[in-house]
């Protein structure tokens, strides 16, 4: 892969990032342009990312699993270490497979075996990687086989998985490895990476705009990424309202608006905002959790939150089951707004 990034500290300063223009055409995601190259440019998971960092130097890689949600470096870090690793070795040692290869029974049996079977002269210490990207997918009978090809050429061969949920890898194979979970990125964490990727793209933003990205990103850098970039090609300023015509969330202003009427007990035009997103063509979903998240963060007294919270997580529920009407989302908003009048004397 191309090289975006200049070895450099963990520090997140604009100097971090290199943009190498000669390899790079225009239209290139922005996800793909700025991925990390050394460990040390991956933002946030500190421990794991540290940890990472010491098997790089002392290059005795145990079999690992990197677990975690979507989007916050998993198959960056693996590549990362794998190049870190093995450097110039790094086509011959490296096998990687993820998801859109075949990696059934069979080609645990030959491809992977084969792999592990192969010579490869490496510098004393150091070991052939096969990495299994979203190892999630893999059937379980696949994973049985993989036991013990593990076992056999752990001399010569040393496994990298990454997963996003890790009870789907079975329990012999966990137990052979070393498990990295990785959470969500803190906002803070994103942010930073965001200007560096705006300066570079000498992207015009605001402080809304971004905040916009985050909310809607929810801890997932590349998501960030990708409404950053789709935003600028699209409106070219990157504020608040551009972003959620890109991000295909309801405008939070407009839920919380619909909250603060709610907590008045005005059902009428709380429903009437909520229908109006509905009409926009906002799924149900997207309209609950947004509620929730906008509420979860809104200034209410501590016990309508609560029971607002509560509400609107049984909403969440029957919408997750398929009752995913305006019905529902009306409900639910009568539903808050009724306590307002329950709570007053009579
Ligand atoms: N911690 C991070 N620091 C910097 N960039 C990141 C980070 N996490 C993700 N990115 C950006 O997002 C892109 C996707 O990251 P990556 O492929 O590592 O995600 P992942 O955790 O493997 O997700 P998935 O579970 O969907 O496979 C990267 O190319 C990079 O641009
Ligand atoms: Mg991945």
């Amino acid at each position: 892969m191309t090289s975006f990034f200049q070895s450099s500290s963990s520090s997140s300063s604009t100097m971090d990032i290199v943009k190498d223009s000669d390899n790079l055409s225009d239209n290139e995601p922005w996800i793909e342009k700025y991925r990390p190259k050394l460990l040390g440019d991956i933002v946030g998971n500190e421990d794991a990312v540290s940890r990472l960092s010491a098997i790089a130097q002392t290059g005795n890689l145990p079999n690992i699993i990197l677990a975690g949600p979507p989007g916050i470096g998993k198959t960056t870090s693996i590549l990362c270490l794998a190049r870190q690793m093995l450097d110039s070795s790094y086509s011959n040692a490296v096998m990687e497979l993820n998801a859109s290869d075949a990696r059934g029974i069979d080609v645990v049996r030959n491809k992977i075996k084969m792999f592990a079977q192969k010579k490869v002269t490496l510098p004393p210490g150091k070991h052939k990687i096969i990495i299994l990207d979203e190892a999630d997918s893999m059937t379980a009978a696949a994973q049985q086989a993989l036991r013990r090809t593990m076992e056999i050429y752990s001399s010569t061969t040393r496994f990298a998985l990454a997963c996003n949920n890790s009870t789907k890898i079975i329990e012999p194979i966990q137990s052979r490895c070393a498990v990295l979970r990785y959470t969500k990125l803190k906002d803070e964490e994103v942010l930073s990476r965001l200007q560096q990727v705006c300066a570079l793209e000498n992207v015009t933003y605001d402080t809304s705009g971004l905040e916009a990205i985050i909310f809607t990103a929810e801890g997932d850098m590349r998501n960030a990424l990708n409404s950053l970039q789709s935003t600028v090609s699209g409106f070219g300023i990157v504020n608040a309202d551009n972003v959620y015509k890109v991000c295909d969330t309801p405008h939070p202003s407009e839920i919380k608006r619909a909250i603060q009427f709610t907590a008045e007990g005005k059902t009428y035009d709380a429903q009437k905002i909520i229908m109006h997103l509905h009409g926009l063509g906002y799924a149900a979903t997207d309209i609950i959790q947004t509620l929730f998240r906008v509420t979860r963060s809104c200034d209410l007294p501590e016990p309508q939150k609560l029971e607002f919270i509560r509400e609107i997580g049984f909403t969440h529920m029957r919408i997750a089951e398929g009752l995913n009407t305006q019905l529902q989302l009306m409900g639910c908003i009568a539903r808050m707004a009724a306590m307002k009048h329950q709570s007053m004397p009579r």
